[in-house]
């Protein structure tokens, strides 16, 4: 994995901030990041999690509460005020505008660009290697390289803090496991809600669960990613393993049948596990963590 300069970016605090869509209930957040932490935004779908990054972000206005960057309060200030660049969950690249375009837009919504604007574009693609593919359209471009254009034009606008949502959606493993490694290797604040515990566990500093639309646990990833967690808010048995480095790795349990059996596993397919590799769903263990 690749070592972090710390510390980068800047810190980050929701304090009790309140909000309800129209109509939806009521909502309260509380979470705080340090200075160069990666944060995992973790929870059920529907949970909040887009909802916090969009206040963070200055895309939402909390009803009550604040937004702390840095020093500076700015829950009054619109997004592009905010030293904060987000990569939204839905694909919102320009077909006709070719990458740098798409980058620079980044930097100036009319495409004006200044010396210092091209100059911080080309050190965007650099970073996430799309140096030389400046002049060709999005669709010519991989799923992974597409993913690592918008992480390119969030960089262009040179933030202390980096929102993603959810950025590795639709990339295979290796593009999923490289983007989380550039994301690391930037000397920034990174709040990226994720659906993949092992992922979180691999590349951040610090796991945020949310449920039902507020944070119920902040701590390191072994300290958070506990059996007994994971059945409460994710719905799913996984037993844990921990290493002398503080690292987990999470290891799924197939569902069990309402007889309170596990699920049966075909003859064919239990024969086809190699051998030494324990089908999951038998072999599953009580939890050692909680
Ligand atoms: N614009 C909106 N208007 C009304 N309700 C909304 C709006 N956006 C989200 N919600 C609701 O707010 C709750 C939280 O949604 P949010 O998008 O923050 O969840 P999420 O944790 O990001 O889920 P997912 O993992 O599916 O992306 C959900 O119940 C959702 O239906
Ligand atoms: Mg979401």
């Amino acid at each position: 994995m690749t070592p972090r300069k710390k510390p980068g970016g800047a810190v980050v605090r929701a304090e009790k901030l309140d909000f309800a869509y129209p109509g939806g209930p009521g909502m309260r957040f509380e979470l705080s990041v340090a200075a160069g932490d990666i944060v995992a935004l973790m929870g059920p779908s529907g949970s909040g999690k887009s909802t916090l990054l969009n206040l963070i972000a200055g895309f939402e206005r909390p009803d009550a509460g604040r937004v702390i960057i840095g020093n500076d309060d700015v829950t009054a200030l619109p997004p592009h005020r905010r030293p904060v660049s987000m990569v939204f969950q839905e694909n919102n690249l320009f077909a006709h505008l070719t990458i740098a375009q798409n980058v620079g837009l980044g930097r100036s919504p009319s495409l004006r660009l200044t010396a210092d604007d091209r100059t911080a574009v080309g050190g965007a693609l650099a970073r996430t290697g799309l140096s030389g593919k400046e002049g060709r359209l999005p669709n010519a471009l991989s799923g992974g390289e597409r993913q690592r254009l918008h992480i390119a034009r969030a960089l262009a606008q040179e933030p202390r803090i980096l929102i993603l949502d959810e950025p590795t959606n639709h990339l295979d493993i290796e593009h999923q496991i490289g983007l989380l490694d550039l994301v690391r290797a930037q000397d920034l604040t990174v709040i990226a809600a994720l659906h993949d515990l092992n992922h979180a566990a691999m590349f951040c500093d610090r796991v945020a669960v949310m449920q039902a639309g507020s944070l119920v646990a902040l701590g390191r990833p072994a300290e958070i990613l506990t059996s007994r967690r994971l059945a409460e808010v994710f719905k799913v048995r996984a037993d844990i393993e921990t290493d002398a480095a503080g690292g987990c790795f999470i290891r799924y349990a197939r569902p069990v049948a309402p007889s309170g059996r596990a699920t049966a596993i075909p003859e064919a397919a239990a024969r086809a596990e190699a051998p030494g590799h324990p089908v999951n769903a038998m072999h599953f263990t009580a939890d050692r963590q909680d």
